[in-house]
């Protein structure tokens, strides 16, 4: 297709938005779907995608739509990534579109996370069609999301275009727009091949697929390319695009979109942001932009049951084979036995593999506190030299007295609330070590920008923001580096045994708090025993914080007065399920909830 009749755009929306329904529409209208193929969403095509209702992978689609010109048109839908964790895909695929459609609840407005991505796209010199989804709603305010949109934004919405993805309104404007205000790609048919690898995954039929950019030149079957960064030479075995069914082309020219298979078994092997260029005569130059994505939270999974280790070690291989973002290693704790380290790109990423894990693989797991990673400048000592650490593990916590610095990252959030949550916004932020930098109102809302160690965020902080603000406030963080923290490992011992996959690294000021929470909630989590048992927070051999679980008799079917049998079973039975999901720490069991339970902030 000639440069001219190409456009290239992503949908940019908050979460439930609307913007799979809405592409959902578009693909309908250009004649890529039936009604009843309409039925199933077809862009989020992850059981938990669906789910969730959030898109974690990108995904393109092609549209032949022709307009009320009479030209045909070429249009390449890229649906991005709707969470933070994720930032780094939604960057790449903003640099291969030259437009966005910028999708707004009519009901709801502007949220925080629009406005990350928006301005993103803006700084990709985007063409940005407004469109103010949901109309049909009773409490749409199509006209007072206008006025946000150009308040907060600073585009011009006055044509924005009032649509429905549900009832199908506005959606042949929406095309139109696409085709007269996003201006179409640039690029040399004869100059040597240059495309961005804009995202990669495995298919048990095909490999790995990678979707591709085309900037300049034509990428075809049978040619030898280069991956400039990943440094590995492909043969390419197919070309094409998704319309949405997956349709094999000739070839790829300059401004074009769409996918090619090389016979690449791991996704390792083809990075997103990469510069796919030929082997003989190629590019010297690769596109810039490129990233090395790396993990920021970690924890450590192990199998409830000791036998499932093998399984879990496949199942996290198989995971693996199709997000090359999450990392592992083995790991052995005393107390657990062994299990993976892993590490993820967020809070999010953590969650969906976990789910993934006992869901799809039927894994039943613990999970330690999640840990950010820390730098640690070690002192000489008589034995070793003096070193730089990355901490991502509080059971590697080095000896205390040769640390000379810690170092923790932080973030810059930005939080979007309806000012009567703000109070307790600005509490909670406080309470984890933040320091305001901004705050600014727009129509009755808030914006609050502040600065915020990883680690306090980690845990539930996004948690304890949707449920103080009854799930209006949205919250949106990029990293900012890292910085020096008084920081120091509190470990939990029950029954005068640490549990290691309870201690973790916190800030000497809050410790103390944490601690003392900790102790008070494990002591209502952990059932009585016959003895009595102590539950202390420690840091290094000082206990801060301190519980004690009074001793019991352990024959639990003492209350049934020896009378009804069936009934002296059942609790048996009961006692004997319970067992089955504990763990024995110095001769006390805990249930497997309790480890869950503790890990969230009071
Ligand atoms: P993420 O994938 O989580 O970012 O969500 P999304 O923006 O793709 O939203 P999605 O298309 O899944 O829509 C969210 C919800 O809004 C769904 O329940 C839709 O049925 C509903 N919805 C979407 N468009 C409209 C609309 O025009 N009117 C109404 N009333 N509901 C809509």
């Amino acid at each position: 297709t000639d440069l001219a009749h190409i456009r290239n755009f992503s949908i940019i929306a908050h979460i439930d938005h609307g913007k799979s329904t809405l592409a959902d529409r578009l693909i309908q209208f250009t004649g890529g779907l039936t009604e009843r193929e309409m039925s199933a969403q077809v862009l989020d095509n992850m059981d938990i995608e669906k789910e969730r209702g959030i898109t974690i992978k990108a995904q393109t689609v092609r549209l032949n739509y022709t307009a009320k010109n009479g030209e045909t048109y070429e249009l390449n839908l890229m649906d991005t990534p709707g969470h933070v964790d994720f930032a780094y895909e939604v960057s790449r695929s903003l640099a291969a579109c030259e437009g966005a459609l910028l999708v707004v609840d009519a009901a709801q407005g502007v949220e925080a996370q629009t406005l990350a991505n928006v301005y993103q796209s803006i700084e990709h010199d985007h063409e940005i069609v407004p469109v103010i989804n949901k109309i049909d709603l009773p409490a749409a305010e199509p006209e007072k999301v206008k006025a946000e949109i150009e308040d907060i934004i600073g585009i011009d919405a006055s044509d924005a275009v009032l649509a429905s993805a549900k009832s199908g309104i506005g959606i042949e404007e929406i095309l139109e727009q696409i085709v007269a205000k996003i201006p179409g790609p640039t690029g040399d048919r004869d100059a040597p091949l240059k495309a961005m690898l804009v995202d990669s995954w495995y298919d048990p039929y095909l490999g790995v697929v990678i979707l591709v950019r085309v900037i300049d030149g034509v990428i075809k079957k049978g040619l030898n390319v280069k991956f400039m960064q990943g440094g590995t030479d492909h043969l390419i075995d197919r070309v094409g695009c998704f319309s949405p069914k997956r349709t094999e082309l000739a070839e790829l020219g300059p401004g074009e979109i769409g996918f090619i298979t090389a016979q690449i078994k791991e996704v390792e092997q083809a990075k997103v942001g990469d510069t796919i260029t030929t082997v003989k005569g190629g590019a010297t130059q690769a596109l810039p932009g490129y990233k090395e994505v790396q993990p920021v939270v970690f924890c450590g999974l192990f199998p409830v049951d000791a036998n499932d280790f093998e399984k879990l070690r496949e199942s996290i291989g198989k995971l693996r084979l199709n997000d090359a973002s999450f990392s592992f290693e083995m790991e052995s704790s005393a107390a657990l036995g062994f299990g993976f380290r892993c590490g993820f790109l967020g809070l999010l990423h953590l969650e969906i593999i976990q789910e993934r894990l006992s869901r799809e693989y039927d894994l039943d797991l613990i999970t330690t506190a999640p840990s950010v990673v820390y730098r640690i400048d070690l002192r000489a000592s008589r034995t070793d030299d003096a070193a730089e650490i990355y901490l991502h593990n509080p059971a590697d916590y080095p000896d205390p007295s040769r640390i000379e610095t810690i170092e923790e990252p932080w973030i810059k959030a930005t939080i979007y609330t309806p000012d009567e949550y703000l109070g307790s916004i600005l509490k909670l932020c406080q309470d984890r070590r933040g320091i305001q930098r901004d705050l600014t109102y727009v129509g009755g809302r808030a914006q609050v920008t502040y600065e915020l160690p990883l680690n306090e965020v980690v845990f539930d902080f996004y948690d304890r923001l949707k449920s103080i603000s009854r799930g209006y406030a949205s919250f949106d963080y990029e990293q900012i580096g890292l910085r020096e923290g008084d920081l120091v490992k509190m470990s939990i011992l029950v029954n005068n045994e640490p549990v290691d996959a309870l201690s973790m690294i916190v800030h000497r000021g809050v410790a103390e708090e944490r601690g003392r929470g900790m102790c008070e909630r494990l002591k209502d989590l952990i059932p009585r025993h016959l003895f009595k048992i102590p539950i202390q927070a420690a840091i290094g051999g000082k206990v801060i914080a301190r519980e004690t679980i009074s001793a019991m008799r352990k024959d639990v079917t003492a209350k049934c007065y020896g009378g009804d049998i069936t009934r002296k079973k059942k609790l048996l039975e009961k006692q004997k399920k319970g067992k089955a999901r504990m763990r024995e720490y110095g001769n006390v069991s805990i249930p497997q909830e309790a480890f869950i339970a503790a890990l969230r902030m009071g």
